[in-house]
């Protein structure tokens, strides 16, 4: 079933998401050639400590870190290691934060140092189809209308939309009903009410969409190992808009419709 969320479960929402927010904002900073994927998880577990707040993703199914970071042609679920990240890597940090039982949960893929041109290209569209995805979730809209955004300005732009993985509910579980598809058709699937708050996660491959699991059974890559970018916020659906709830505290949390 899917649940609406009252105004005074997202402030909870809201609060969880602004500890997503800040664990992305360290991890980006320290992110340059030399340093391990397990010191960003590091960083990111201070952070949820700092708080006293939960990761949503350690335990999850046995999953054994705090954060995700999925490197190059990984695409999303890479498990922070001591691999060393090199000039022109580009990397997704996925994070998850529980406060008082509440979930938010927000990705960025980043630059190490100086990348390709295609890869910058990879990383700049991944985020703005994000945008778009947002700015469909309009209330009086039906979900389709995310997708279709998100698909239409991706494939134009020359890269291929992930269809195995799809954003998703979200609330006091990290993973709720509805799925959220990155693609698919305008006016489609079940109408947005106010009170639906979900994650909304464009993976977007340089290459073909097929995915494959390594053997760890957790990290997913590009079957033609192709570069992959992925970009998450969670948002709360209201009559006046999209309220990006793992947005910055400085930064605006409204998204114009
Ligand atoms: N953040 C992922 C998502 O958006 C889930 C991470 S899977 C975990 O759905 F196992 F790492 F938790
Ligand atoms: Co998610």
């Amino acid at each position: 079933m899917i649940t609406l969320k009252t105004a005074d479960q997202t402030t909870k929402m809201r609060a969880a998401g602004l500890v997503v927010s800040e664990m992305l904002a360290r991890t980006r900073e320290a992110v340059r050639p030399g340093i391990t994927t397990l010191d960003l998880d590091r960083i990111a577990a201070e952070v949820i400590a700092r708080h006293g707040a939960k990761s949503s993703f350690l335990g999850y199914y046995g999953y054994p870190a705090t954060i995700c970071t999925s490197v190059n042609e990984e695409i999303v679920h890479g498990i922070p290691s001591k691999r060393v990240l090199r000039e022109g890597d580009i990397i997704g940090i996925d994070a998850g934060a529980i406060v008082d039982e509440w979930h938010a949960d927000a990705a960025i893929t980043v630059p190490v140092g100086k990348i390709s041109a295609e890869a910058a290209k990879l990383i700049a569209v991944t985020e703005e189809a994000l945008r778009r995805g947002i700015a469909a979730a309009r209330v009086g809209g039906r979900l389709g209308d995310i997708g279709a955004a998100v698909q239409r300005y991706a494939e134009g732009e020359g890269f291929s939309v992930v269809r195995n993985y799809v954003g998703h509910g979200i609330g006091r579980a990290m993973h709720e009903e509805p799925q959220v598809p990155n693609y698919g058709a305008p006016e489609r699937g079940i109408p947005i009410r106010e009170g639906l708050c979900i994650a909304i996660e464009p993976m977007l491959n340089a290459g073909r969409p097929e995915t494959r699991t390594l053997k760890d059974d957790w990290t997913v890559v590009t079957a033609d190992t192709s570069l992959s970018a992925h970009f998450e916020h969670t948002i709360w659906c209201t009559d006046k808009g999209p309220v990006v709830l793992t947005a910055p505290a400085s930064g605006r949390v409204s998204v114009a419709a």
